[in-house]
């Protein structure tokens, strides 16, 4: 071929990378691997091959741990723990320094040998996952060195437990490994079964770092391994990163076990092109976005959204270009997609895309594929309706699909058309239209004219399916850090007096309602609760909400919260400002309320109104002031972490401040434009249906609280497991952490409880950013942004 002909085919000669280090390496360790424990080793045991998915070779054999391994593995990070958090910030930051610079200095070890081990293109795992990783580690030095000034009053959880899937297996240990030993966490680190060869590279890092014994632990083996770390009851948080199925399982496996918990899960995240783009850059950001890493990315954007008019031209540039991608041995340069990692996975891809045939049309370029390993040619699948399974589901592969729209408005209903929420990326050349639609699409990750852009000062985490919690930037250190608060057992509550009764017939029945959507709704069922005073006396009479009633508040609240959430964060504390005021005109009223309730002294009672009316002063404060941040990212753009409202929150109110407990959950989630259904105390429930007096003169707009009596062991379960519920809440005395943790499985929405500890309401515990995070989320948008 002479210079001409190449100048016009622009093809490249193969440009391998030795594996030869690599391979050395692992014969070193005679190719065979135990557990990394206390610092050391294991010898290994009951074995299974890892190999490499571009030519099924066997690259090591490793241990398939039992439950010796994970509790010898538990106990040495248990011992390891106190010392490690004793260590001042600075003290732990260099720990994570040297290894941010061991890193670094072998990268290109970490890089080939994760490349034989996950398939993926070396310029990938060379130029993104392993600095990446090595970032990772330099930013927690420097969270570790600012943490005790910068987050005084937190606490480290004690041990982890950290289960991480096969796709960005390095990666994915430093999002894992960095904040958790920078909060001053121990751990026990399970890598995905098909990819646990640089978490090993990475253990005889941390003995070259002279980490401490016992900080870091990692055990191999597959999903039962994973679940023996679960259900272990020395792990204090778990985790997790991998498939919303395993997500699912693992919140109900936790569920009532007291373990903080934060999951990061699959995702179908949609890729918005506007006519106004510009296509050929839409073309390579697409390219980045759904081919990057083979597609097995659980941001990657897999459904494109392309506006009607520049469809076929917009295919036709895409398939052009798919043409030109250069499949096969990962470990040549030029290449732009290597190997699916495993043949399990290949075959999960070509059975989905098997079943969804005749669906839409597809494309796959004739690009020649290796004679073996796991190849899958780049797709394109059009013409598929928005129901349909393609369209829906996860592929985890090369396979892109794609719908058309018409009006923004519909871009953004078919954008959140799914069940996850990880990322999205919009593309238009006009800045209103890409800023009016970024903010509308369901994700925790937006990208303005661009794809995959991460940092570690970034947050990174998703909404709805795609999991809770966010890696990265101070916010993913706050999930490995707790309250430096004692608390102590919640006294059984007060008994409620006689068992419920039929409402009287009499057409004046006094019988305080429920308050839905703006209005007094008599209960479905047509009980009330009797509520009696301290003596015996009946006070009054409240509604028993039912599962109904649930729904009729939710429907309530959802139809409300996205005008809410539109209104200023000015209009939402006058009218936080407004109820206060309303308050304090009945403040007597209340408090004689509250003494006839509780029995409370008048000083006392009269106290809770006072206090009532100060947080609702707080929260007036706040509505306009949790700001959100931009990260300083190393990129052409600034990612701005935005705080948003979570949603719809429903919250079970606490007993023993039957006011001031109502107010403290309530205020928070309406400042920040939730919509809410609380359920007041069970005991005392009057001070809440009085409260909703107040709220209908204070101009709050109908549906944003609504307030449904009854009894919470009734109501926990309709609420926590509502798909249209974001977030559930409990503060109640009643034994109910478990069983919301447990429904709330179901669409995998957030959930604050309190496992049975009691919360000082009128003290600072009772108040302050827990509760503004909790009734938030952090969406990241990152913006292109000049040089
Ligand atoms: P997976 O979710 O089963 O595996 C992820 C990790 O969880 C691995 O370390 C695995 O050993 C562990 N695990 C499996 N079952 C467990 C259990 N019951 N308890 C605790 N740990 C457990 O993912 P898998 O099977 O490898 O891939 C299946 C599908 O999941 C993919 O096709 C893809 O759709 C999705 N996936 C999504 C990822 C993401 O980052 N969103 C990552 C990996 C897979």
């Amino acid at each position: 071929m002479n210079v001409s002909d190449l100048m016009k085919s622009m093809e490249y000669g193969p440009a391998p990378e030795s594996a030869a280090e690599a391979l050395a390496w692992l014969v070193d360790r005679g190719d065979r691997f135990g557990h990394f424990i206390d610092g050391a080793f294991t010898e290994p045991g009951p074995s299974f091959e890892t190999r490499n998915p571009a030519t099924g070779e066997v690259l090591a054999t490793l241990t398939q741990a039992n439950a010796d391994d994970v509790e010898a593995a538990v106990a040495a990070a248990r011992k390891a723990q106190p010392k490690w958090a004793r260590l001042s910030g600075h003290a732990r930051a260099r720990h994570l320094y040297a290894l941010a610079r061991l890193i670094q200095k072998h990268a290109r070890l970490f890089a080939v040998l994760e490349t034989l081990d996950n398939g993926k293109p070396i310029r990938e795992s060379r130029d993104i996952d392993v600095p990446l990783a090595a970032r990772h580690f330099y930013y927690h030095a420097g969270l570790a060195q600012l943490l005790d000034k910068e987050l005084p009053g937190h606490l480290p959880h004690g041990v982890c437990g950290q289960i991480i899937p096969w796709n960005f297996p390095l990666l994915m240990l430093a999002w894992k490994v960095a904040p958790a030993l920078a909060a001053g966490n121990t751990l026990v680190l399970k890598p995905a079964e098909y990819t646990s060869l640089t978490a090993l590279l990475f253990a005889d890092i941390c003995r070259e770092a002279g980490l401490p014994k016992g900080a870091v632990n990692i055990v191999t083996g597959d999903g039962a391994v994973g679940e023996m770390i679960v259900a272990h009851a020395g792990i204090d948080k778990i985790a997790f990163t991998g498939s919303t199925e395993v997500g699912r399982k693992i919140r109900t496996a936790t569920a009532g076990s007291g373990k903080a918990l934060s999951l990061e899960l699959g995702g179908k995240s949609p890729y918005i092109v506007f006519e106004d783009a510009d296509l050929d850059s839409a073309v390579e950001g697409l390219v980045d976005a759904i081919w990057f890493n083979q597609g097995q990315v659980c941001c990657a954007g897999s459904r494109l959204i392309v506006q009607e008019g520049i469809a076929d031209d917009f295919h036709a540039r895409l398939k052009t270009r798919m043409a030109g991608l250069r499949i096969g041995d990962p470990l040549d340069k030029c290449i732009d997609i290597g190997a699916i990692v495993d043949p399990v996975q290949l075959d999960r891809i070509t059975a989905m895309v098997a079943a969804g045939q005749g669906e839409g049309e597809m494309f796959q370029p004739d690009t020649a594929l290796p004679g073996r390993g796991c190849f899958y040619r780049p797709t394109l699948i059009t013409g598929l309706s928005p129901a349909s399974t393609l369209m829906q589901e996860e592929i985890f592969g090369p396979v892109l699909v794609s719908t058309t729209f018409r009006t923004p408005a519909e871009a953004v209903q078919l954008a959140n058309d799914t069940r996850y929420g990880l990322a999205a990326s919009v593309w238009s050349e006009n800045i209103n239209v890409a800023l009016d639609v970024a903010p509308k699409l369901a994700a925790g990750v937006i990208w303005v004219n661009g794809a995959n852009m991460f940092d570690a000062a970034a947050g990174f985490g998703g909404l709805r399916e795609s999991g809770f919690g966010r890696e990265g930037g101070w916010e993913g250190l706050l999930e490995y850090l707790r309250p430096d608060v004692k608390t102590k057992a919640l006294t059984p509550p007060v008994k409620a007096g006689p068992a419920e009764e039929p409402a009287p017939a009499d057409p004046l029945d006094r019988t305080a309602k429920l308050y839905v959507g703006g209005k007094q709704a008599r209960p479905d069922g047509g009980y009330s609760l009797a509520i009696h005073g301290k003596h015996g006396r009946i006070l009054g009479r409240v509604g028993l909400g039912n599962r109904k009633d649930i729904r009729n508040a939710v429907e309530a609240a959802r139809k409300a919260q996205p005008g809410w959430a539109a209104a200023s964060g000015h209009n939402r504390a006058q009218i936080l400002y407004f109820i206060a005021e309303n308050l304090s005109a009945r403040a007597e009223e209340f408090a004689g309320r509250l003494q006839a309730m509780t029995g409370a002294k008048k000083t006392e009672a009269a106290a809770e109104v006072e206090a009532s009316i100060e947080r609702l002063f707080t929260y007036a404060a706040w509505a306009d002031k949790h700001d959100g941040q931009i990260k300083g990212v190393p990129l052409r753009g600034a990612a701005l972490a935005m705080n948003v409202p979570v949603g719809v929150i429903g919250a079970f109110c606490p007993d023993e401040a039957p006011l001031l407990g109502l107010v403290s959950v309530m205020a928070p989630i309406i400042a920040m434009g939730n919509a809410c259904v609380l359920v007041p105390s069970e005991p005392f429930p009057l001070a809440a249906t009085d409260f909703y007096q107040v709220l209908d003169t204070s101009d709050l707009p109908a549906g944003v609280v609504n307030i449904v009596t009854g009894r919470p062991a009734a109501l926990a379960e309709p609420l926590a497991a509502h798909l249209d519920v974001d977030a559930v809440w409990s503060f109640s005395s009643s034994a109910l952490s478990a069983m919301i943790e447990e429904a709330a499985a179901g669409n995998l929405k957030r959930t604050w409880v309190n496992h049975g500890r009691a919360r000082d309401w009128p003290a600072r515990d009772g108040e302050g950013r827990a509760f503004l995070r909790a009734a938030t989320e952090i969406k990241t948008v990152w913006i292109p942004w000049g040089a």
